[in-house]
C-alpha cells in the first residue's frame, strides 16, 4: 500500500512538473516575442541573393556595420540563388514586423507580389543594387548600371580603334541590371564598325556558362578581338577557356566588380578592364537611408526610375573603369592591397 502510494505521489509530481515546464516554456516564447515587438531598436531584414560572388560579402558587412552604428539591428538571410527561398525569407520578415526590408533580388520580376504584401503591412522596402519590377519599392539604390556597360563599350571602342569582332557573355537574364548593362554597352558601340558576333547569358550568374560559350566559339576556328563579360566571375571562366587555347592575353576581355582575381589578371595582362563600384558608398548610404525610412523620413534622391508600372525613387552611384594604367590610383589601398593585386607580377 505504502509503496503504491509513493508511486502515485511520484507520478503526480512528474505530471505537475511537466505541466509547469510546458506552460513555462510557452510563457518564455511569448515574452520573447513581446520583447521583440516592444524593442526600441530599428529592425532591418536584409535578403540577399547569394554570397558566391566576392562583392556580396563586402556589401553585407558594410551594410550591417553602418546600420548597427546607427542603432539598428539587421537580420541577414541568404537565399542561395533560389527565388522561392527568397520569397519565404521576405515573408518571414513581414511576419516579424521588420521596419524595413532590403532586397538583392534574384529575379526582378519574381518578387512583385511579396513586396506588395510587405508594403501593405506598412513595411518600407528597398531594392538594393537590383531593381524589382512593377513593385513600387520605396527606394532603389544602385550604381549606374547603364554606365557600367558604357564604360566597357567605350574601352573596347578605344582599344580596337572602332572596328573588330567581339562576343558578349552577359549575366542572368532575370537580373534587371543585365538589361541595363547590355543596353549601355550596345549604345556605346553605336556608330562604330565593331560587330557583336554572338551573345550569351549565364543563367543565375553561373560563371561556367562563360567557359562553354567561349570554348564553343573558339572551336569554330574563330577568335574574337574582344569579349565583354557580365562580371569578373564570368571573366575568370572566359580567360580559362582562352588559356586552354593559348589565347590568354590576346583577346581584350572586360568585366565588372574589380574582384581580386580580376585585378591580378589585369596587372598580369590576361584581362584588360573591369568596372569598380565603390561598395562602401552603396552599402553605407543604403543603411543610412533604411534607418531614416524606419524613422518615417524619406531622404531626397533627386531622380526616379520606371519599374515597368511605377516611377520609384532612385539613388544612383557612379562606377569607375579600371585598367592596368589606373589600378594603383583607383584600387590599391582602397579596395585591395598592393601585395595581393601584384602577387604574381615580378618587381
Ligand atoms: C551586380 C554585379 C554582380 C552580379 C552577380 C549584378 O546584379 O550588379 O555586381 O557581379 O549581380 O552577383
Amino acid at each position: 500500500m505504502k509503496k503504491n502510494m509513493k508511486r502515485i505521489l511520484a507520478c503526480i509530481f512528474i505530471i505537475i512538473m511537466t505541466v509547469v515546464s510546458v506552460v513555462g516554456c510557452g510563457q518564455t516564447v511569448k515574452e520573447n516575442d513581446v520583447e521583440e515587438e516592444e524593442s526600441d531598436a530599428i529592425r532591418i531584414g536584409f535578403s540577399m541573393d547569394s554570397f558566391l560572388i566576392e562583392r556580396w560579402q563586402r556589401d553585407r558587412d558594410l551594410f550591417v556595420s553602418k546600420a548597427q552604428e546607427l542603432g539598428a539591428e539587421v537580420n541577414v538571410q541568404n537565399a542561395n540563388g533560389e527565388v522561392s527561398k527568397q520569397i519565404s525569407q521576405i515573408e518571414y520578415f513581414i511576419e516579424k514586423k521588420m521596419d524595413v526590408i532590403v532586397i538583392v533580388a534574384i529575379d526582378g520580376e519574381g518578387l512583385t507580389e511579396v513586396v506588395g504584401k510587405a508594403k501593405k503591412a506598412g513595411i518600407k522596402v528597398i531594392a538594393y543594387d537590383r531593381l524589382i519590377l512593377n513593385a513600387d519599392v520605396d527606394l532603389y539604390i544602385t550604381f549606374d548600371n547603364e554606365k557600367v556597360g558604357t564604360l566597357m563599350g567605350e574601352y573596347l571602342r578605344e582599344t580596337l580603334g572602332d572596328e573588330g569582332t567581339i562576343i558578349c557573355i552577359n549575366g542572368s537574364p532575370t537580373d534587371n541590371n543585365v538589361t541595363l548593362v547590355s543596353g549601355g554597352f550596345k549604345k556605346a558601340l553605336e556608330g562604330s564598325d565593331i560587330k557583336i558576333d554572338r551573345t550569351g547569358y549565364a543563367d543565375n550568374w553561373l560563371a561556367e556558362v562563360g567557359f562553354d560559350f567561349v570554348s564553343g566559339y573558339l572551336a569554330e576556328d574563330k577568335v574574337p578581338d574582344g569579349i565583354m563579360c557580365g562580371n569578373d566571375d564570368i571573366a575568370t571562366q572566359v580567360v580559362k577557356a582562352l588559356s586552354e587555347n593559348r589565347l590568354a592575353g590576346q583577346v581584350y576581355v572586360t568585366g565588372q566588380d574589380a574582384d581580386l582575381v580580376a585585378c591580378q589578371r589585369i596587372v598580369e595582362g590576361t584581362q584588360y578592364m573591369t568596372v569598380y563600384k565603390p561598395l562602401e558608398l552603396l552599402a553605407q548610404r543604403a543603411a543610412e537611408m533604411a534607418v531614416a525610412m524606419a524613422k518615417g523620413e524619406m531622404p531626397e534622391t533627386g531622380s526616379t526610375i520606371h519599374d515597368g508600372t511605377y516611377d520609384v525613387p532612385l539613388e544612383k552611384l557612379d562606377p569607375v573603369a579600371v585598367t592596368k594604367e589606373n589600378m594603383d590610383e583607383v584600387i590599391i589601398g582602397k579596395y585591395h592591397q598592393k601585395n595581393d593585386v601584384y602577387l604574381n607580377v615580378q618587381g
